[in-house]
């Protein structure tokens, strides 16, 4: 199949990314007015998302990375998470918030809190993009949901297949 066949259909447009980057910083700012966020990006889908939340919080917030594998090549969870890079940071006492590009089994988000918790942050919270409603398997308490979507495979806006498609400004089903 080619690249462009592999695109479906429009899910979620620019616009509407942007004004919902733009509600979610104005909930994070008043919730965590006066204090520094420590935003810990999931590499790498959450990258391009975080660039624009960054820029709708607070001066003062630091960010700093993760890079977690749980699915391989493939487009189910395969249930086994990996740390492929670590925090650089010691986040012991800081008010973190986990930010990530979508949530599907909760899987590898069950496992990055557990991880992060046993840290001893002030406090650790999530923050998603998308979250798959219906596909919502273990239970997580998420703080900031941008869109709810149906269980299907999507695209864009550094979300990837095959890490193609990470570059589209708005978000897409995949055609498969
Ligand atoms: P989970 O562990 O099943 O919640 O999967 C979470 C991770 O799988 C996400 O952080 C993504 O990297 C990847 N993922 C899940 N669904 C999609 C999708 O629809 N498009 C691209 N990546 C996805
Ligand atoms: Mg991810």
């Amino acid at each position: 199949m080619d690249n462009l066949s592999e695109i479906g259909e429009l899910l979620i447009s620019q616009e509407q990314i942007a004004n919902r980057v733009r509600e979610i910083g104005q909930d994070i700012s008043r919730d965590y007015k006066g204090r520094n966020i420590m935003l810990v990006g999931v590499l790498r889908g959450a990258f391009v998302f975080m660039a624009d939340l960054l820029r709708e919080i607070p001066e003062g917030s630091s960010v700093d990375f993760m890079a977690v594998s749980s699915y391989g090549n493939r487009t189910k969870s395969s249930g086994v998470v990996r740390i492929l890079k670590d925090l650089d940071v010691d986040i012991r006492d800081k008010d973190v918030l986990i930010v990530e590009d979508v949530i599907d089994t909760g899987l590898t988000l069950q496992y990055l809190i557990r991880n992060l918790k046993s840290r001893e942050p002030r406090s650790l919270e999530v923050c998603t993009l998308l979250y798959k409603d219906l596909n919502q398997k273990l239970p997580v308490n998420i703080k900031y949901i941008g869109f709810k979507i149906q269980p299907e495979f999507v695209v864009g806006y550094g979300l990837d297949f095959h890490e193609k498609y990470r570059n589209l400004k708005s978000i897409h089903l995949l055609n498969q």
